[in-house]
């Protein structure tokens, strides 16, 4: 349904809300927005034509003694909340994040803390109260944020992230930049080589300005869809002694002992061996090509190297019901990983499954959400960073979760933009956070290999232009 506004700040974020109320194949009105700014008063005014047509007029307040930038993010935030009770009302709905409409919720309500809008200790309330989040999931970003609180922030801390965007065949739910293997065999020695010339210049400019690699993620993609002789040549470059190294091996088809072998020789703490789904008939629907069997083999292969251990699994499958989800869940508390991380299903235009919406059902997926943090908890494992994507059935979310406080570092440093991320290889984003400006910068390297191959040269001069 189509927001349209006079606004050149707010519209996005207004529309984002209204798509969150409202499937994209339902239009039953549209709506106008018009903001009008005077002294430092807001007034927005919506009108709704169509079946529940109306018109509804709103005003707040800015303290003049903001910044423009502040003032700026209140307009946002205070807006929404105004569109969201409207629409609340007048479709009976009410959204598990309620008025949020950005990807990360716990950096939301740090922000409200850092800027003095709100007390550490009343997080919960301002959430629920002001910006309208269920209890449940006003909670979670409290508790979330306590396990954050391990986080150190120093601008010399940084993290490293390696890209290969390459599986061994395409997902029908995903939506990431990855190349099927096949496509791009022929072009993988070369990217390596790419790759290391990028990390060399790395080399250099860490050098050069002190930094200290705290973390390392070699994600994708299907990192260990390379072979342990790929791996050898890629790891053998990285001589950082980070507190946490991971390869997100992912597909539990591309796991043989001898890249194991690599990874642990190389220093690696950490992989993910992702099942997705314990049922069978899912795996063939959703084109994984492994079995259950893979992944018990791939994780007990795994527990002989005394990796941490991660395991995806995603809320939401197609035909997969409340049953079958809770089955799954009980089968990852039997291998009872380091990690998981649950996911809600977001259906994104460039996925296989766009094209077969009628298997496609969000009536369980909230009750399954809500039982898997449930489960977890009973079973010792902490919410430690949550975010979210566009188009998640049911507007919910995607958490991770540890036990015994086994975080990954990494996940929350980039979710919540605490340590600044130099990314190498196709794809990658470097994020320059300068943590005392509250200011950050990013850089983003060619989205496919062929052109970052092509391009080499100029991804390491742009990526020294953000560091320098
Ligand atoms: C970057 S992907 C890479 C993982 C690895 N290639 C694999 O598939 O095992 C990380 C995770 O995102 C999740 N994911 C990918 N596409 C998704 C989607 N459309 N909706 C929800 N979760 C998704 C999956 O659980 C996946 O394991
Ligand atoms: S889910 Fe993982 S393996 Fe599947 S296509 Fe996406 S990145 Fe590749």
């Amino acid at each position: 349904m189509k927001l349209t506004s006079n606004s050149e700040d707010l519209a996005k974020d207004l529309q984002d809300l209204v798509n969150l109320f409202f499937k994209e194949s339902e239009e039953p009105f549209e709506i106008f927005h018009e903001e009008k700014i005077k002294n430092n008063e807001v007034t927005n005014k919506f009108i709704i034509s169509g079946e529940k047509q109306g018109e509804y007029v709103k005003s707040f307040e800015l303290e003049s003694r903001r910044t423009d930038l502040h003032k700026k993010s209140l307009r946002k935030r205070r807006s929404k909340v105004q569109l969201y009770d409207i629409l609340s009302s007048i479709t009976g709905k009410k959204l598990p994040w309620g008025s949020l409409t950005g990807i990360r919720p716990c950096k939301f309500a740090r922000d409200l803390v850092d800027r003095g809008e709100i007390k550490d200790h009343l997080i919960t309330e301002t959430l629920v109260n002001e910006y309208k989040l269920s209890m449940d999931k006003a909670k979670l970003v409290f508790q979330t944020l306590k396990n954050q609180k391990c986080i150190i922030r120093n601008d010399n801390l940084v993290d490293l992230y390696i890209n290969i965007p390459i599986c061994p065949t395409r997902c029908s739910y995903c939506s990431f930049i990855s190349s099927e293997y096949k496509s791009v065999q022929n072009l993988i020695d070369t990217y390596i080589d790419c790759v290391i010339k990028e990390l060399n210049a790395v080399k250099e400019l860490v050098k050069e300005k002190a930094y200290i690699i705290r973390t390392i993620y070699i994600g994708g993609g299907t990192p260990t869809v390379l072979s342990a002789e790929q791996l050898e040549r890629l790891l053998k470059e990285i001589l950082y002694q980070p507190t946490e190294f991971t390869v997100e091996c992912g597909r539990p088809d591309t796991i043989t002992r001898e890249k194991l072998e690599v990874l642990k020789k190389y220093g690696v703490t950490r992989i993910s061996i992702n099942p997705q789904t314990f049922c069978e008939a899912t795996l063939k629907r959703i084109g994984r090509q492994h079995s259950n069997k893979d992944v018990l083999e791939a994780y007990s292969l795994a527990l002989e190297y005394d990796f941490d251990i991660n395991m995806d699994i995603i809320a939401g499958l197609p035909l997969e019901k409340f049953g079958i989800f809770k089955r799954t869940i009980s089968r990852l508390l039997e291998l009872y990983p380091q990690n998981i991380t649950v996911h809600t299903l977001s259906v994104k235009n460039s996925a296989i499954l766009k094209n077969e919406q009628e298997t496609l059902e969000d009536k369980d997926v909230p009750k399954m959400v809500e039982y898997s943090l449930n489960e977890l908890r009973k079973n010792g494992y902490e919410p430690y960073y949550i975010y979210r994507q566009k188009h998640q059935l049911g507007g919910l979310e995607n958490v991770g979760y540890a036990r015994d406080k086994r975080f990954c570092i990494f996940n929350i440093d980039s979710m919540e933009d605490i340590s600044s991320i130099i990314a190498v290889g196709a794809n990658g984003i470097s994020k320059r956070i300068y943590n005392y400006e509250n200011k950050i910068e990013r850089e983003q390297n060619c989205k496919f290999i062929q052109d970052y191959i092509n391009r080499i040269d100029e991804m390491i001069e742009k990526k020294f232009k953000l560091f320098s």
